[in-house]
């Protein structure tokens, strides 16, 4: 049975920070209720031209220039988002077509801001199953586009961004070890998108509701989210047959700064062995955990070898946690110059475009 290692990693944020102190003058809040109650100084904020699949595609270029992949090598994309560009088609066939990975098949996942830890587990098993070989596992938001920005409860908390994983099959022992998924819908009203699904479709009423914005029961969900973290990433860790002696990092999701020290406690864990940025990027759920571990890397703080859980929660209710032996990436055999290969796929992409068009234009005539 193969391995499926993560060999690749890249994020990509917008430019745009919002910082607490500019919140204050958009709500009534200020800079030290939200350091105290969440961690977060500032975030960054989609402009009118970042949508979470352009955010995706920088991600995916620079994991895949990690790995050493052409986008056509890529069997798999799972985009993992919470807010998803339409309802259909999915985002991950919008990055699809944007990365010219004309071999993949292609579809979003939602499990809130778990949705990342589900996609590296369900990619992973698919290359474990010898079902493909190479698969880009991405959490891609723009949440920004779903807060009240007059609610001072949840507008403070999110940011967007996105981060991705290159996960490949491989003979050497390593990459994902065990994972854990859970799920809890009875308490899916603590945190919700109600307006424009199909039990609520949008109308002018669900718009003069404020249905299209997030609404959360804060309380609540930091109760249930300071018992899921520290559990769920015990259970993988058990499952892998390991303890937290064995792990050097924990990635998890960064909602709260205060959930993660929780969690710490309950691990028995130092906060250092924790990789944290919520304080410079908020809340940008699926997102949040491939962020952190692309920084962790960057600067050098995950290396070849080490033992790395990843472990979150989210709207649904759903938590879970992934553990993973980091061995970076596969030997490489020649340097693959990734922009030639997406010149070539957006051109393809166009001349579909314009066969569709003009298959039409005769179909039509023909009729
Ligand atoms: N600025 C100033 N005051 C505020 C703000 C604000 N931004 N927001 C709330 N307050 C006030 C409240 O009105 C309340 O005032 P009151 O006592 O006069 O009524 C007081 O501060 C305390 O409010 P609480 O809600 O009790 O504050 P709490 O300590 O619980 O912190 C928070 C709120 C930060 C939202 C916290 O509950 C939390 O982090 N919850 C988890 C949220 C989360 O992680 N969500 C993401 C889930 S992941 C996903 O799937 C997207």
């Amino acid at each position: 049975m193969p391995y499926a290692h993560i060999t690749g990693w890249g994020m990509a944020v917008p430019k745009t920070v919002l910082t607490n102190e500019d919140l204050s003058h958009m709500v009534d809040t200020n800079d030290q209720w939200i350091r105290d109650r969440t961690g977060i100084r500032e975030r960054h904020i989609a402009g009118e031209n970042d949508f979470p699949s352009t955010l995706a595609v920088e991600a995916s270029i620079k994991a895949l220039q990690v790995a050493n992949l052409k986008p056509t090598d890529i069997d798999l994309i799972i985009c993992s988002t919470s807010s998803p560009e339409y309802i259909f088609p999915a985002t991950a066939c919008l990055i699809q077509d944007q990365l010219g990975a004309t071999k993949a098949g292609a579809f979003d996942l939602l499990a809130a801001c778990t949705g990342f830890i589900y996609a590296t587990n369900m990619a992973a098993q698919a290359i474990r199953s010898g079902s493909i070989k190479n698969a880009l596992v991405i959490g891609a938001e723009t949440l920004s586009r779903f807060v009240d920005w007059k609610d001072r409860n949840t507008c403070i908390l999110f940011g967007d961004g996105s981060g991705a994983f290159v996960l490949q099959a491989s003979d050497q022992p390593g990459g994902v070890l065990s994972a854990v998924m859970h799920s809890d819908g009875s308490g899916g009203d603590l945190l919700t998108l109600a307006g424009g699904g199909s039990h609520n479709p949008a109308t002018e009423a669900t718009v003069h509701d404020g249905q299209h914005y997030i609404r959360m029961d804060g309380k609540e969900v930091f109760r249930f989210a300071t018992r899921a973290m520290g559990q769920a990433a015990k259970e993988a860790l058990d499952l892998a047959g390991l303890t937290t002696e064995d792990v050097q990092w924990i990635i998890p999701h960064q909602a709260n700064f205060r959930i993660i020290e929780t969690a710490a406690k309950f691990l028995k864990l130092p906060l250092d062995r924790f990789i944290i940025n919520v304080d410079r990027y908020g809340n940008t759920s699926t997102a949040s955990i491939p962020i952190a571990a692309v920084e962790a890397i960057e600067k050098g703080l995950i290396k070849n070898g080490d033992k790395i859980v990843l472990v979150g929660f989210g709207a649904g209710l759903t938590w879970g946690a992934l553990t993973a032996h980091w061995t970076g990436p596969l030997p490489m055999e020649h340097i693959v110059h990734i922009e030639r290969y997406r010149t070539w796929g957006r051109i393809r992409s166009w001349l579909l475009r314009i066969a569709r068009f003009l298959e039409g234009m005769i179909w039509g005539r023909n009729s």
